[in-house]
């Protein structure tokens, strides 16, 4: 394998050539049928502060509660880990969701129902993870909250700190967001419990994920 250096700004990482694909005797379908479902990229977007991770965590917890095979990924999480080597510059949330999309197109292959919540400001990196996936594999789901509420909210006191000039290239503030133009699922979460939340995601998902 021959690694190659790119250099894209905000991110450090190897592009790899002369690579031949395999293939496995086990296939998708046949863990489809080993766990009695059908795989699904949930992928929640929107403001810092919308209720992503908390609609996301209750959903994941609705399903599990149903029996279903699942996995969370949220942005903060992940940023310690996976991407901790990433910034929050345009190149560096490309490569987050870029890498978000490679994984959670793996976590489906596996059989599972992905839920990720990551601001994922932009529309065509949203619509590159669409395409990543089988057609009707993509929920998008767009956890709509006005700018001016999650600031008054502010539960982690970054609006304060962004405002202040502290944090840089903050979404919504310093750095833009692309708003869905056409979510499977449009939530206002303001206005909505986040009990209602999750029961509006769970009616458009109920019987994509039907495999028993
Ligand atoms: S994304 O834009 O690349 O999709 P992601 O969802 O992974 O963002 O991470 C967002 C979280 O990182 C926010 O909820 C917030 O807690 C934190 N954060 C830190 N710096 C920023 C910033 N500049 N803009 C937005 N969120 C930030």
């Amino acid at each position: 394998m021959q690694l190659q250096k790119t250099l894209l700004k905000g991110v450090d990482f190897m592009t790899s050539t002369n690579i031949v694909r395999q293939y496995y005797k086990i296939s998708k379908q046949d863990r489809n049928r080993l766990l009695n479902q059908k795989p699904l990229v949930i992928w929640l977007t929107g403001l810092s502060g919308s209720g992503k991770s908390t609609i996301a965590d209750m959903l994941e917890e609705l399903l599990f509660e149903k029996n279903y095979k699942t996995y969370l990924l949220d942005g903060d999480n992940i940023r310690h880990g996976l991407n901790k080597n990433i910034d929050f510059s345009e190149e560096g949330r490309k490569e987050n969701i870029r890498r978000i999309g490679e994984v959670a197109k793996l976590f489906t292959d596996a059989g599972l129902i992905v839920i990720t919540a990551f601001i994922s400001p932009f529309k065509e990196d949203r619509d590159t993870v669409r395409s990543l996936v089988e057609d009707g594999e993509f929920v998008e789901v767009f956890v709509d909250c006005p700018l001016e509420i999650c600031e008054q909210r502010d539960v982690k006191g970054l609006y304060a700190k962004a405002r202040a000039g502290v944090i840089p290239n903050f979404t919504g503030i310093s750095s833009p967001f692309e708003k869905p133009e056409k979510p499977e699922v449009h939530i206002h979460s303001d206005s909505l419990t986040v009990e209602d939340c999750v029961a509006s995601i769970y009616n458009f998902i109920k019987e994509k994920i039907e495999n028993r």
